[in-house]
């Protein structure tokens, strides 16, 4: 659908928040805590930004976006070339970082711009009176996003900052929070790839299903490209056919379905938004993705960047 740029105001330091509204009266479509958007850039790229507004706003949706220069090109193309008035093609929300609602407790961990679904969280569970609390791990409180407007919640202790100046070693001590699994807490995780390896460490030993991860950016451009791994070669079976089709190592599954006319949607085709989400029959999967959580790994995969360490995967296609 179409939007139009309402206004773009500067968050932080190198950060700028777009709001994004309907173009005819009518509501935009609902959304829910975690959620986010795919826009979609010149060239018909798509980015995917979280949605940090309100979740029971309908007149608007914000996301804020940190520039990279040296990124993919999406925050380049905000930054620079996106100003107030312009229309916008995106997509209707998506939530793969759900909130489950209904929990005892709740510790949200953020870091740097990864605290743009964590904004919503804490709006949401405010509102159901929700116990929780909001690590923000940052280099300084000045050059982090939405620093006012959760600095009168640190009062109350359901915002902590955690400044590293720098040195993620000074910041959050996620070994001592996560070292003792209290009973029907959730964890919300969203920031750098560092610090959600540590947090997924120090929450090893949590029940399944309690600790939920989002990755805010797919991996830098001088990674190896996403789902195309080194010499592995596999073949990809079509459960309803039966039909076998060869994945040789310079494609991803995508790539390889797509060219034997196996149509699918995809949007960041970087594991990192859910849409080429699949069941899989049979096989052991290498999943690469940046979405699902252990216990759904044993049924889906993303198959624009997953590849396989068995010789066959059956997709259920
Ligand atoms: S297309 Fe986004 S995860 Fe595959």
């Amino acid at each position: 659908m179409e939007v139009r740029v309402k206004s773009i105001t500067w968050e932080a330091p190198g950060i700028h928040t777009y709001e994004l509204v309907p173009l005819r009266p009518e509501p935009l479509p609902p959304f829910t805590a975690g959620a986010h958007i795919d826009v979609i850039l010149p060239g018909g790229v798509a980015r995917q930004y979280s949605l940090h507004n309100p979740p029971r706003e309908r007149h608007r949706y914000l996301v804020s976006v940190l520039h990279l220069p040296a990124g993919r090109g999406g925050s380049d193309a905000l930054h620079r070339n996106t100003k107030a008035g312009d229309i916008l093609a995106i997509s209707e929300p998506r939530n793969h970082f759900e909130l489950i609602e209904g929990a005892a407790r709740y510790v949200l961990v953020a870091g740097g711009i990864g605290v743009t679904p964590l904004i919503a969280m804490v709006a949401r569970l405010a509102e159901l009176q929700a116990d929780h609390v909001l690590h923000y791990c940052c280099r300084s409180r000045d050059s982090a996003a939405f620093s006012a407007a959760l600095e009168p919640l640190v009062a109350d202790g359901r915002v902590v900052f955690h400044e590293d100046g720098g040195v993620p070693g000074n910041g959050l001590n996620v070994m001592r929070l996560f070292s003792e699994c209290a009973q029907g807490t959730q964890v919300y995780c969203c920031g750098p790839a560092g610090l959600m390896s540590a947090v997924r460490t120090a929450t090893s030993h949590w029940p399944a299903g309690t600790v939920h991860f989002e990755s805010f950016s797919a991996p830098a451009l001088s990674a190896p490209p996403p789902g195309v791994a080194g010499e592995v070669e596999f073949e990809v079976e079509l459960a309803s056919t039966g039909r076998v089709i060869p994945v040789p190592h310079h494609q991803t599954m995508l790539e390889a379905l797509r060219a034997h006319g196996v149509d699918l949607d995809s949007s960041c085709e970087a594991g990192t938004c859910g849409t080429c989400m699949t069941r899989y029959c049979e096989g052991e999967p290498d999943h690469q993705d940046y979405i699902l959580g252990a216990e759904e790994q044993q049924e889906f995969l993303m198959v624009c960047v997953s590849r396989s360490k068995s010789r066959r995967i059956k997709l259920d296609l």
